[in-house]
């Protein structure tokens, strides 16, 4: 099959090299001159693992192509999928739809023959009607079908997501389109990772609510974390003692201080705007966004806390900036709140990240930046573990403490027992514990 991706971002990236490592022929398209010319160099514009091999590998093959040229990579594709970015529009929350209808507009004037169109960038209730209304008005008398297909996948697991889903969601009732999307996700389809064909409209519907679902998780643990430090129990014991139960899960119940990511809080507040707009409140979500907002914020606090209520003229070593470990992506990293707050309250700040500290730098220009956890701890009033990256799993916590001026760690991810931190020296506190 040949298949065109159009945004070569985090999903389209990982998208297409996975579809071409099936067997497909793909070509990515971006309008990001650089990021077209750094991949065709064979350098990927993102940190995720495993990424780098397998876009070489089937480059090497002939199965994979980059380009900035979108007319002719549309001309004669079996499938186009359109993987723009869909941030929070500036203001209001919902989601900005102007790469998605702009992607289309140009799609539209390149079709030269039938073709199925796929949105796999997440996108509100609806917009596929637009989008199909956009390609009638200006594709001619093609047959041309949208399909909904989100993409579920992690950063930092992100090809073992697309490769091996837990399902894959394809929303269109035309059976052309059907079989065409069947065609693409044979491989899996042998596998037998579940198909699930559903209407458009609740395709679109099913990406929004399993994030908001997920973001609920996340928020109502971390709810119950600070409910278990109130009253004294362990909020790791409660994860475990509620996870263990089949119709709970285990995942996604780890305390910590918020989330954040290019997905779960754009993603809630566009939920909250179509539920605005059809008058049906979602409240669960609204409460889930107001508790995540005000919790990055407590987070720093919890900080100032530990440096004994005033953090002016301190130091403070923040290790992980990222959203999660694995990943380069900062958007909407709770570490941005964390630090704000911190650096508000007079503090300033020594920062280390394996991946994130290049973007970061864009973002934190305030903060310095060191090689490792030890050169940023080296004189620091308190270390904070913003981020689960292994290479903070185990540091040497007696060398740690032995560099800085005051021993005094936050751990907002519950990497460490208190018992081995306080061994070394530490004043420690952490998530719910
Ligand atoms: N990042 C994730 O983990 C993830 C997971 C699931 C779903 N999604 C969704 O997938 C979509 C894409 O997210 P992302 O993180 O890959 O975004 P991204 O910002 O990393 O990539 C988007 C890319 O699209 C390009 N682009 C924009 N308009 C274009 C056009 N007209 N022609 C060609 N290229 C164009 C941009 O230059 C950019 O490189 C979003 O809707 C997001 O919500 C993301």
């Amino acid at each position: 099959m040949r298949i065109t991706m159009i945004g070569s971002g985090y999903v389209g990236l990982v998208s297409g090299a996975c579809f071409s490592d099936f067997g497909h022929d793909v070509i990515c398209v971006d309008k990001d001159a650089g990021k077209i010319a750094a991949l065709e160099a064979g350098k990927m514009p993102i940190f995720e693992p495993g990424l780098d091999t397998l876009v070489a590998a089937n480059v090497a093959a002939g199965r994979l192509k980059f380009t900035t040229d979108l007319k002719a990579a549309v001309a004669g594709a079996d499938a186009v999928f359109i993987a723009v970015g869909t941030p929070s529009r500036r203001g209001d929350g919902h989601a900005d739809l102007t790469y998605v209808f702009a992607a289309t507009r140009e799609i539209a004037e390149a079709i030269d023959g039938p073709v199925v169109i796929v949105t796999k960038s997440t996108v509100p209730v609806g917009t596929g009607d637009k989008v199909e209304e956009i390609l009638k008005e200006l594709a001619g008398d093609f047959p041309i079908a949208v399909v909904s297909n989100p993409e579920f996948l992690r950063e930092g697991a992100a090809i073992g997501d697309f490769k091996r889903p837990d399902r894959i969601v394809i929303g269109t009732e035309d059976a052309r389109a059907q079989q065409v999307m069947r065609d693409v996700y044979r491989p899996l389809y042998l596998n037998e990772s579940p198909i699930l064909f559903t209407g458009r409209r609740t395709s679109e519907l099913i990406k929004y609510a399993a994030n908001a679902f997920l973001a609920t998780k996340i928020t109502f643990i971390n709810e119950i974390a600070d409910l278990c430090e109130a009253v004294g129990a362990n909020v790791q014991d409660v994860s475990r003692g509620i996870g263990l139960d089949n119709r709970i899960g285990s995942k996604f119940l780890h305390a910590g201080p918020g989330y954040g990511g290019s997905c779960f809080p754009k993603d809630t507040l566009a939920l909250l705007k179509t539920a605005e707009d059809y008058e049906t409140p979602v409240r669960i979500v609204e409460a889930v966004v107001q508790v995540n907002d005000t919790r990055k914020r407590a987070m720093g606090r919890k900080v100032i806390t530990a440096l004994g209520g005033d953090a002016k003229g301190k130091t403070v070593a923040v290790l992980g900036l990222t959203f999660k470990p694995n990943t380069d992506d900062m958007r909407d990293a709770p570490s941005l709140a964390i630090v704000q707050s911190l650096l508000d309250a007079g503090a300033a700040v020594r920062a280390h990240d394996p991946e994130g500290m290049e973007i970061a730098k864009g973002m934190m220009p305030e903060i310095a930046y060191c090689h490792d956890a030890y050169e940023a701890a080296a004189g620091a009033d308190a270390v904070v573990i913003v981020t689960e990256w292994d290479i903070y799993r185990a540091l040497d916590l007696k060398r740690l403490a032995g560099t800085m001026a005051a021993p005094v760690m936050v751990d907002l991810r519950n990497v460490y027992r208190a018992s081995d931190v306080e061994k070394a020296g530490f004043a420690y506190s952490s998530i719910g514990r």
